[in-house]
Protein backbone atom coordinates (compact mmCIF):
# COMPACT_ATOMS: atom_id res chain seq x y z
CA UNK A 1 0.00 0.00 0.00
CA UNK A 2 1.36 3.55 -0.38
CA UNK A 3 -0.26 7.00 0.43
CA UNK A 4 -1.75 7.74 -2.73
CA UNK A 5 -3.35 4.51 -2.88
CA UNK A 6 -4.85 5.32 0.70
CA UNK A 7 -6.35 7.82 -0.10
CA UNK A 8 -7.91 7.00 -3.37
CA UNK A 9 -9.56 4.07 -1.77
CA UNK A 10 -10.59 6.51 1.04
CA UNK A 11 -12.59 8.81 -1.59
CA UNK A 12 -13.68 6.81 -3.73
CA UNK A 13 -15.48 4.54 -0.50
CA UNK A 14 -17.57 8.06 -0.30
CA UNK A 15 -17.11 8.04 3.81
CA UNK A 16 -14.92 10.39 4.64
CA UNK A 17 -15.59 11.99 7.98
CA UNK A 18 -16.62 15.12 8.01
CA UNK A 19 -16.91 18.20 10.83
CA UNK A 20 -19.76 19.95 12.34
CA UNK A 21 -20.44 23.42 10.78
CA UNK A 22 -20.62 24.62 14.15
CA UNK A 23 -17.43 23.16 15.09
CA UNK A 24 -15.78 24.55 11.84
CA UNK A 25 -16.86 28.07 13.43
CA UNK A 26 -15.93 27.57 16.04
CA UNK A 27 -12.08 26.65 14.88
CA UNK A 28 -12.08 29.59 12.42
CA UNK A 29 -13.25 32.09 15.30
CA UNK A 30 -10.59 30.56 17.26
CA UNK A 31 -7.80 32.25 14.84
CA UNK A 32 -9.98 35.68 14.89
CA UNK A 33 -8.67 38.17 17.55
CA UNK A 34 -11.33 40.00 17.42
CA UNK A 35 -14.12 37.16 17.78
CA UNK A 36 -16.08 38.16 20.85
CA UNK A 37 -18.33 36.42 22.93
CA UNK A 38 -21.54 37.51 21.23
CA UNK A 39 -20.15 35.51 18.06
CA UNK A 40 -19.41 32.62 19.77
CA UNK A 41 -22.75 32.29 21.17
CA UNK A 42 -24.59 33.00 18.17
CA UNK A 43 -22.92 29.93 16.83
CA UNK A 44 -23.53 27.91 19.21
CA UNK A 45 -27.19 28.31 19.28
CA UNK A 46 -27.59 27.09 15.71
CA UNK A 47 -26.71 23.51 17.47
CA UNK A 48 -29.25 23.05 20.19
CA UNK A 49 -27.93 20.00 21.67
CA UNK A 50 -24.36 21.80 22.12
CA UNK A 51 -26.15 24.70 23.49
CA UNK A 52 -27.68 22.82 26.04
CA UNK A 53 -24.03 20.61 27.16
CA UNK A 54 -22.56 24.57 27.41
CA UNK A 55 -25.42 25.78 29.72
CA UNK A 56 -24.61 22.10 31.69
CA UNK A 57 -21.12 22.99 32.16
CA UNK A 58 -21.58 26.66 32.36
CA UNK A 59 -24.53 25.34 35.64
CA UNK A 60 -22.11 23.28 37.47
CA UNK A 61 -20.80 23.44 40.61
CA UNK A 62 -18.08 24.29 39.82
CA UNK A 63 -19.22 27.81 38.90
CA UNK A 64 -21.37 28.24 41.87
CA UNK A 65 -23.91 29.77 39.95
CA UNK A 66 -26.23 26.59 39.58
CA UNK A 67 -29.43 26.95 37.63
CA UNK A 68 -28.79 30.60 37.20
CA UNK A 69 -27.62 30.36 34.02
CA UNK A 70 -30.24 30.66 31.51
CA UNK A 71 -28.94 31.78 28.08
CA UNK A 72 -25.97 31.06 25.78
CA UNK A 73 -24.27 34.22 25.88
CA UNK A 74 -24.44 34.35 29.61
CA UNK A 75 -22.59 31.02 29.54
CA UNK A 76 -19.76 32.11 27.16
CA UNK A 77 -18.88 34.90 29.10
CA UNK A 78 -18.75 32.95 32.59
CA UNK A 79 -16.94 30.36 31.01
CA UNK A 80 -14.56 32.21 28.69
CA UNK A 81 -14.07 31.80 25.26
CA UNK A 82 -11.16 29.62 25.85
CA UNK A 83 -13.34 27.08 27.75
CA UNK A 84 -16.19 26.89 25.58
CA UNK A 85 -13.78 26.78 22.28
CA UNK A 86 -12.79 23.47 24.47
CA UNK A 87 -16.00 22.27 25.30
CA UNK A 88 -17.98 23.05 21.74
CA UNK A 89 -15.18 21.26 19.72
CA UNK A 90 -14.78 18.00 21.94
CA UNK A 91 -18.36 17.65 22.18
CA UNK A 92 -18.96 17.73 18.06
CA UNK A 93 -16.02 16.21 17.11
CA UNK A 94 -16.58 13.10 19.14
CA UNK A 95 -19.83 12.86 18.41
CA UNK A 96 -19.50 13.26 14.61
CA UNK A 97 -16.85 10.34 14.56
CA UNK A 98 -18.56 8.25 16.75
CA UNK A 99 -20.21 6.79 13.33
CA UNK A 100 -17.22 6.38 11.73
CA UNK A 101 -15.62 3.81 14.10
CA UNK A 102 -15.87 0.59 13.36
CA UNK A 103 -14.83 -2.87 14.89
CA UNK A 104 -11.58 -3.42 14.98
CA UNK A 105 -10.52 -3.89 18.07
CA UNK A 106 -9.45 -0.78 19.19
CA UNK A 107 -11.01 1.01 22.09
CA UNK A 108 -11.91 4.43 20.48
CA UNK A 109 -13.34 5.70 24.19
CA UNK A 110 -9.96 5.32 25.61
CA UNK A 111 -8.64 6.86 21.91
CA UNK A 112 -10.64 9.98 22.87
CA UNK A 113 -9.64 10.39 26.61
CA UNK A 114 -6.00 10.36 24.67
CA UNK A 115 -6.60 13.06 22.52
CA UNK A 116 -8.86 15.48 24.51
CA UNK A 117 -5.94 14.81 27.31
CA UNK A 118 -3.30 15.82 24.85
CA UNK A 119 -5.27 18.94 23.85
CA UNK A 120 -5.84 19.95 27.58
CA UNK A 121 -2.02 19.55 28.58
CA UNK A 122 -0.94 21.35 25.02
CA UNK A 123 -3.08 24.35 26.25
CA UNK A 124 -1.87 24.12 30.38
CA UNK A 125 1.60 23.67 28.66
CA UNK A 126 1.38 26.45 26.50
CA UNK A 127 -0.24 28.85 29.57
CA UNK A 128 2.72 27.70 31.76
CA UNK A 129 5.31 28.74 29.04
CA UNK A 130 3.50 31.89 27.74
CA UNK A 131 3.98 30.85 24.25
CA UNK A 132 1.96 32.88 21.55
CA UNK A 133 0.06 29.93 19.86
CA UNK A 134 -3.02 32.05 18.99
CA UNK A 135 -5.35 29.46 20.79
CA UNK A 136 -5.00 26.25 18.45
CA UNK A 137 -3.50 24.39 21.41
CA UNK A 138 -6.26 22.26 22.42
CA UNK A 139 -7.75 22.09 18.55
CA UNK A 140 -4.63 20.62 17.84
CA UNK A 141 -3.79 18.29 20.34
CA UNK A 142 -7.48 16.80 19.86
CA UNK A 143 -7.21 16.34 16.25
CA UNK A 144 -3.33 15.31 16.34
CA UNK A 145 -4.21 11.75 16.16
CA UNK A 146 -7.19 11.66 13.76
CA UNK A 147 -5.60 10.32 11.27
CA UNK A 148 -5.85 6.78 13.13
CA UNK A 149 -9.73 7.13 12.61
CA UNK A 150 -9.10 7.22 8.72
CA UNK A 151 -7.35 4.24 9.32
CA UNK A 152 -9.03 2.44 11.76
CA UNK A 153 -12.50 2.59 9.44
CA UNK A 154 -11.04 2.25 6.19
CA UNK A 155 -8.45 -0.95 7.12
CA UNK A 156 -10.03 -2.37 9.87
CA UNK A 157 -7.69 -5.32 9.33
CA UNK A 158 -4.30 -3.55 8.66
CA UNK A 159 -4.89 -1.47 11.59
CA UNK A 160 -5.37 -3.97 13.51
CA UNK A 161 -1.90 -5.57 12.66
CA UNK A 162 -0.27 -1.93 13.12
CA UNK A 163 -1.72 -2.33 16.32
CA UNK A 164 -0.62 -5.54 16.84
CA UNK A 165 2.89 -4.96 15.72
CA UNK A 166 3.45 -2.20 17.52
CA UNK A 167 2.53 -3.63 20.93
CA UNK A 168 4.68 -6.90 20.24
CA UNK A 169 8.05 -4.93 18.99
CA UNK A 170 7.62 -2.45 21.40
CA UNK A 171 7.55 0.43 18.59
CA UNK A 172 5.37 3.89 18.50
CA UNK A 173 2.45 3.15 16.35
CA UNK A 174 3.18 5.29 13.77
CA UNK A 175 6.25 3.50 13.24
CA UNK A 176 4.16 -0.06 12.61
CA UNK A 177 1.97 2.06 10.62
CA UNK A 178 4.67 2.35 8.22
CA UNK A 179 5.73 -1.02 8.03
CA UNK A 180 1.91 -1.57 7.80
CA UNK A 181 0.74 1.17 4.89
CA UNK A 182 4.07 2.76 3.78
CA UNK A 183 2.83 6.06 5.70
CA UNK A 184 1.39 7.07 8.84
CA UNK A 185 -1.20 8.61 10.79
CA UNK A 186 0.07 12.02 11.06
CA UNK A 187 0.49 12.15 7.06
CA UNK A 188 -3.37 11.17 6.97
CA UNK A 189 -4.22 13.91 9.55
CA UNK A 190 -2.68 16.52 7.26
CA UNK A 191 -4.81 15.45 4.33
CA UNK A 192 -7.90 15.39 6.26
CA UNK A 193 -6.95 18.73 7.73
CA UNK A 194 -6.47 19.99 3.84
CA UNK A 195 -9.78 18.65 3.01
CA UNK A 196 -11.60 20.35 6.01
CA UNK A 197 -9.88 23.09 5.35
CA UNK A 198 -8.62 23.92 8.73
CA UNK A 199 -6.13 27.06 9.54
CA UNK A 200 -2.42 26.54 8.54
CA UNK A 201 -1.53 26.68 12.49
CA UNK A 202 -3.83 23.64 13.29
CA UNK A 203 -2.98 21.66 10.16
CA UNK A 204 0.50 21.56 10.83
CA UNK A 205 0.00 21.33 14.08
CA UNK A 206 -1.41 17.74 13.41
CA UNK A 207 0.90 16.98 10.23
CA UNK A 208 4.30 17.44 12.26
CA UNK A 209 3.59 16.01 16.07
CA UNK A 210 6.05 13.24 15.31
CA UNK A 211 8.53 15.69 13.67
CA UNK A 212 8.14 19.37 15.19
CA UNK A 213 11.43 20.69 14.18
CA UNK A 214 10.33 20.19 10.74
CA UNK A 215 7.19 22.61 10.89
CA UNK A 216 8.86 25.94 9.88
CA UNK A 217 6.51 28.85 11.09
CA UNK A 218 4.55 26.31 13.49
CA UNK A 219 7.60 24.32 14.98
CA UNK A 220 6.18 25.54 18.09
CA UNK A 221 3.12 24.19 18.12
CA UNK A 222 3.84 21.07 17.02
CA UNK A 223 6.34 20.59 19.56
CA UNK A 224 3.71 21.47 22.23
CA UNK A 225 1.32 18.44 20.81
CA UNK A 226 4.81 16.37 21.17
CA UNK A 227 5.75 17.04 24.47
CA UNK A 228 1.86 16.58 25.35
CA UNK A 229 1.45 13.17 23.55
CA UNK A 230 4.41 11.92 25.56
CA UNK A 231 3.39 13.69 28.42
CA UNK A 232 -0.48 12.21 27.89
CA UNK A 233 1.26 8.91 27.76
CA UNK A 234 3.45 8.75 30.91
CA UNK A 235 0.67 9.90 32.84
CA UNK A 236 -1.44 7.00 31.32
CA UNK A 237 -4.55 9.14 30.00
CA UNK A 238 -6.56 7.19 27.85
CA UNK A 239 -4.71 5.13 25.23
CA UNK A 240 -3.35 6.41 21.74
CA UNK A 241 -2.60 2.80 20.07
CA UNK A 242 0.87 2.33 21.66
CA UNK A 243 2.65 2.23 25.56
CA UNK A 244 5.73 4.16 23.76
CA UNK A 245 7.29 5.78 27.16
CA UNK A 246 9.55 8.75 25.97
CA UNK A 247 12.40 10.31 28.19
CA UNK A 248 10.93 13.85 27.59
CA UNK A 249 14.39 15.95 27.51
CA UNK A 250 14.96 13.67 24.03
CA UNK A 251 12.09 14.48 21.93
CA UNK A 252 12.63 16.81 19.40
CA UNK A 253 9.76 19.03 20.73
CA UNK A 254 11.66 20.06 24.19
CA UNK A 255 14.50 21.05 22.03
CA UNK A 256 12.48 23.33 20.09
CA UNK A 257 10.85 24.77 23.38
CA UNK A 258 13.73 24.84 24.89
CA UNK A 259 15.36 27.03 22.15
CA UNK A 260 12.29 29.05 22.60
CA UNK A 261 12.27 29.50 26.13
CA UNK A 262 15.60 28.92 28.01
CA UNK A 263 14.39 28.85 31.58
CA UNK A 264 13.05 25.51 30.45
CA UNK A 265 16.48 24.14 31.37
CA UNK A 266 15.91 25.57 34.95
CA UNK A 267 12.25 24.48 35.06
CA UNK A 268 11.56 21.73 38.14
CA UNK A 269 9.84 19.50 36.03
CA UNK A 270 8.32 17.62 39.03
CA UNK A 271 7.02 20.81 40.66
CA UNK A 272 5.70 21.73 36.24
CA UNK A 273 3.49 18.47 35.94
CA UNK A 274 2.45 18.94 39.31
CA UNK A 275 1.45 22.08 38.15
CA UNK A 276 -0.07 20.83 34.50
CA UNK A 277 -1.95 17.79 36.67
CA UNK A 278 -4.35 20.15 38.33
CA UNK A 279 -5.02 22.60 35.57
CA UNK A 280 -5.32 19.51 33.36
CA UNK A 281 -7.67 18.36 36.62
CA UNK A 282 -9.53 21.10 36.37
CA UNK A 283 -9.84 21.15 32.71
CA UNK A 284 -11.17 17.42 32.50
CA UNK A 285 -13.65 17.77 35.18
CA UNK A 286 -15.64 20.66 32.99
CA UNK A 287 -15.23 18.37 29.61
CA UNK A 288 -16.66 15.40 31.89
CA UNK A 289 -19.32 16.85 32.49
CA UNK A 290 -19.88 18.42 28.87
CA UNK A 291 -20.32 14.72 27.46
CA UNK A 292 -22.98 14.44 30.66
CA UNK A 293 -20.21 11.33 31.33
FE1 LIG B 1 0.62 10.49 16.68
FE1 LIG C 1 -1.09 10.67 20.37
Amino acid sequence: MTFDRIVDRIERSGEIPTIGPVATEVLRLAGDPDADFRAVGQTIVRDPALAARVLRVANSPFYGVRGEVGTVDRAVALLGLAETRNIVLSVSVIRDFSGTLGENGFDWERFWEHSSGVGLIAQALTRLLRLPLGGYEYSAGLLHDVGKILLGHHFPEEFARALERAREAGIPLEQAEQEVFRTDHARLGDWLAGRWSFPEPLRDGLAWHHHPAQAGNHRVLASVIQVADALAKAKCIGFGGDHMAVCLGDTEGWGVLAEERPELAEVDLARFTFQLDEEVDAARRLLREARGT
